[in-house]
């Protein structure tokens, strides 16, 4: 994989369209292998889009930058990390880590010099500024979703995983099977009446553990209890084998999701890999 960082003298250039010269890493198991110094010509900002495409980039760290220039990136496939100062190495470190403090709100209007870049997406000066947080936005969301999807598919794969909670000082741990995509957010489902569920409401810590294929799967978060008729409709559809004991209206029927979680993906040969939702 590469990743490109828009490059002034070692440090992160703040405005992306008018970029000279890309530091260009390439990446291997989230190790930086290479990296070299390339100049873009003087080109504008769609045929920066098109220069990095062709030089199979995945993902571009920048400072301020653009609507225009965020569309043809994103329309590229090439993943946007805006409003970056600092030095170029150190971002790049920053993000494989997963500890790059990007931020979705970057365009040229957030720097203090004059835009000059016709080729933004704006009306009359540099400000397409709520049309590039959206889109910035969307592409952070769609990652969730995706880190989320691959996190439930892994729970449905093992079938039975194995869910702790905390009962005062006591740890309780039980198999669990239910998992779904809702809204958004993973969730989990179970009763009302059992402790598990009282154990939540007390205390919305937990951990599931699950194993498949040499991999083990750790989620620590927070369970949240969400009793929105259709979060758990849609929880019963994902599992109708439960519609002989539970039913969306029952006063019974509990479905909590997971926030602040972090999911950690490990197995005896590769490096853990984290992720956040
Ligand atoms: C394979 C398997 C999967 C299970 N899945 C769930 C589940 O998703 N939700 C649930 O409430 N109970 C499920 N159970 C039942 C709970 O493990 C059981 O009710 C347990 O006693 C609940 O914990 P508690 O006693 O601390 O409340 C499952 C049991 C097994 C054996």
């Amino acid at each position: 994989m590469k990743i490109a960082v828009a490059y002034e003298n070692g440090r992160v250039f703040q405005h992306f369209g008018h970029t000279e010269e890309f530091k260009i890493y390439e990446i291997d198991n989230d190790e930086i292998i290479s990296s070299e110094v390339v100049s873009t010509n003087g080109q504008g900002h769609s045929a920066l889009a098109d220069f990095l495409f062709g030089n199979d980039i995945a993902a571009v760290i920048c400072g301020g930058i653009g609507g225009g220039a965020v569309n043809a990136l994103i329309d590229a496939g090439i993943k946007v990390y805006a409003g970056i100062t600092g030095d170029t190495d150190a971002a790049v470190i920053a993000l494989l880590k997963d500890e790059l403090d990007y931020d979705t709100e970057s365009n040229c209007d957030h720097h203090d010099h004059e835009c000059s870049d016709h080729s933004c997406d704006h009306n009359n000066s540099c400000s397409g500024f709520n049309y590039v947080r959206k889109r910035l936005k969307k592409q952070d969301d769609i990652k969730e979703e995706t880190i989320m999807n691959e996190v439930c598919e892994f729970l449905k794969k093992v079938g039975t995983y194995y869910l702790a909670t905390v009962d005062g000082d006591q740890p309780r741990v039980r198999p669990f099977g239910t998992a779904n995509i809702f809204d958004g957010k993973l969730y989990i489902q179970t009763g009302k009446s059992k402790d598990v569920a009282k154990q939540l409401l007390a205390n919305p810590k937990a951990e599931i553990c699950a194993y498949a294929e040499g991999k083990w799967l750790r989620i620590a978060g927070e369970l949240i209890l969400d009793d929105r008729i259709e979060a758990k409709k849609s929880m019963l559809d994902a599992h109708p084998s439960l519609r002989k004991m539970y039913s969306e209206d029952d006063d019974n029927t509990a479905v909590f999701y997971f926030q602040n979680a972090t999911a950690t993906f490990s197995s005896f040969t590769e490096a853990p890999k984290v992720v956040k939702f």
